[in-house]
């Protein structure tokens, strides 16, 4: 049995005060966001985990990349069939994470996943270079591939097929707009006693705001 028992870290590079933050979890979350960014922008702060309820009852999580949130929500992109896409058919009730080590944070992001437009989708996979559009036409995501090579091979066909053609997007791949119901930003402090700072959308669209004992 590995014990960990030992590792223990004391949080201490910043504070989340009410006093400080503002009506809205989006401007927070780009305050953060590009805090975190500046401090060390050498992971992928886009990195983010996103959790589904799957159709056989389990949450399951992985890690998926944000492409871009404004007041509307937070946008990912992926394939429809994956199990993530076939989830979220079934329940698009979704939670977003992200854990920010260097500035010693995470938030957490409950809302509703939904498909975004056509046109939206057609625009980042025409920004995607030719191997990646190729990449997600040959890869029926979270399917049993027979192997490696059946891949690769499958992926030198496709590159014969369209040499000097144009790449569209297939209707299986597209994006996904996750519009927050709840946001929770969580700062690491002294003594265990951290900051989390919640915000619940209300009925009349304003963002309740508390603190949550840590
Ligand atoms: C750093 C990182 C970034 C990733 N970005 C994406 C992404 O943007 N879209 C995506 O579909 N999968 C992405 N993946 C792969 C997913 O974690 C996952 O393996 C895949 O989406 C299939 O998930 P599913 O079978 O649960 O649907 C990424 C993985 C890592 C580790």
């Amino acid at each position: 049995m590995n014990d960990l028992s030992n590792y223990r870290k004391s949080y201490e590079k910043s504070e989340l005060l009410e006093s400080t933050i503002p009506e809205d979890p989006i401007n927070l979350f780009n305050k953060w966001f590009h805090e975190v960014e500046d401090f060390d922008g050498s992971g992928e702060v886009n990195a983010m985990t996103v959790s589904t309820i799957g159709l056989d009852g389990f949450p399951k999580s992985r890690v998926v990349l944000l492409k871009k949130f404004n007041e509307e929500g937070f946008v990912f992109y992926t394939n429809y069939n994956s199990e993530k896409g076939r989830a979220i058919a079934k329940n698009p009730n979704i939670c977003l994470s992200f854990f920010w080590e260097s500035l010693e944070r995470q938030v957490i992001i409950k809302g509703i996943a939904q498909k975004t437009s056509e046109n939206n989708s057609d625009g980042y996979f025409e920004s995607r270079p030719d191997g990646s559009k190729l990449g997600a036409i040959v890869s029926n995501q979270s399917e049993i591939v027979p192997s490696r090579n059946y891949l690769e091979k499958s992926l030198k066909q496709l590159e014969i097929k369209f040499e000097g053609k144009e790449i569209l997007r297939p209707k299986n791949w597209g994006g996904y707009l996750v519009t927050p119901l709840e946001v929770e930003f969580w700062q690491g402090r002294p003594n265990r006693l951290h900051d989390r700072i919640r915000y619940a959308l209300q009925e009349d669209f304003t963002w309740q705001i508390n603190r949550l004992a840590p």
